[in-house]
């Protein structure tokens, strides 16, 4: 038996040119620039505005970059998966949708609907083809429009969010890189703390859905961020464990970036450096299924090829895990 891992070749990304900044928020609801900088790290966030554009013009834009950097034509891709909670419409999916806008006319694609988990868990369903040996060219997109879902009448969640996609393209590797195991969780239980009540089978719409703001997103903030740094601090020290990972061997922790406070709780618990963590909050806030592959691209200069890289993310599910790779 051979063995094949998933590396990631390359890596893309995608953001809006609007920016939405703390005081365009100030201007929006009753909150400030230093509540927001301290209590979430987040100064600044991109949001995609106009009619009609919805999360597949973000992916386009990821995977183009992507193909074209690693000199794939789109047909050489065998399968695209989609991360999102945002897609262009409840269904059909947005993985389709992004193949169509780049004239990827061979294999199949689909989404993954794990809220901020989305492109770990996308990661983890793409792996399983490229060890198997079945496909070669696996693209692994997280894209979410959050401004389509985010209520902006409300100071709790709309400080938070903002918009992007970032995409990676897994290959088979056989020189020891690329991702090498994965503890993937999720919980029910959490449904109810983080969610968009309406628009599904259960609260489908009515005039009173929407007058009553059912169809944004909606969150217990304090029970979310507990269980974040819960499930994030427990799944890296499971796979560092297993790995005979240490805070010297480990080059780069690349966490979810939800709050810059549940990401240095997370680090601190597991006892790695935040020189070796990536943080990109600042400027973009919380893409949800796209924080991760966004920081791999805005970190991508500063990677080396065996670099040891713990991904993990928490989001709504509640859903959680983390992934070790080697940089391929
Ligand atoms: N501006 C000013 N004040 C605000 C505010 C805002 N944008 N949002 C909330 N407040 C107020 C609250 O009303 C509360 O006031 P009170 O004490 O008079 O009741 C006070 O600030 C503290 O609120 P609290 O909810 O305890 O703040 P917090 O420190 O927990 O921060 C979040 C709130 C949402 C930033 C934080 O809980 C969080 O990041 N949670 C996790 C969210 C997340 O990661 N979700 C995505 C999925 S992973």
């Amino acid at each position: 038996m051979t063995n094949i891992s998933a590396g990631i070749t390359a890596v893309h990304g995608y953001l809006p040119e609007q920016i939405l900044t703390n005081s365009d928020l100030e201007k929006m609801v009753e909150t400030n620039d230093e509540w927001i900088r301290s209590r979430t790290g987040i100064s600044e966030r991109r949001i995609l505005t106009g009619e009609g554009r919805g999360t597949s013009e973000m992916g386009e834009h990821a995977v183009r970059g992507l193909l074209e950097k690693s000199g794939l034509k789109p047909n050489d891709v065998d399968l695209l998966i989609c991360a999102t909670v945002t897609g262009d419409y409840i269904f059909p999916d947005t993985a389709n949708i992004v193949r169509d806008r780049l004239g990827i006319t061979n294999g199949w694609g689909f989404d993954v609907n794990a809220a901020c988990s989305g492109f770990l868990y996308a990661l983890h369903i793409g792996r399983q083809f490229i060890e198997n040996g079945s496909l070669k060219n696996v693209i692994v997109l997280g894209a979410d429009k959050m401004s389509s879902i985010v209520d902006y009448t409300d100071r709790t969640t709309c400080i938070l969010f903002g918009d992007g996609a970032g995409a990676v393209l897994l290959q088979p590797k056989e020189d020891g890189t690329g991702i090498l195991d994965s503890e993937i969780r999720s919980d029910g239980a959490g449904a109810e703390f983080l969610f968009q009540k309406a628009g599904g089978s259960k609260y489908p719409a009515t005039a009173e859905t929407v007058a009553n703001r059912e169809h944004f997103a909606q969150q217990d903030g304090r029970t979310v961020f507990k269980a974040a740094v819960g499930g994030m601090v427990s799944a890296v020290q499971t796979v560092m464990k297993r790995n005979d990972l240490t805070n010297e061997s480990l080059s780069w922790l690349v966490p979810h970036q939800a709050n810059l406070r549940i990401i240095s709780t997370v680090a601190s618990m597991a006892d790695i450096p935040m020189e070796k963590v990536m943080v990109t909050i600042e400027k973009y806030g919380n893409t949800t299924a796209a924080t991760l592959p966004l920081c791999l691209w805005q970190y991508e200069e500063q990677l080396k090829k065996n670099d040891k890289i713990i991904l993990t993310a928490f989001g709504g599910g509640y859903t959680w895990g983390a992934t070790y790779l080697k940089w391929s």
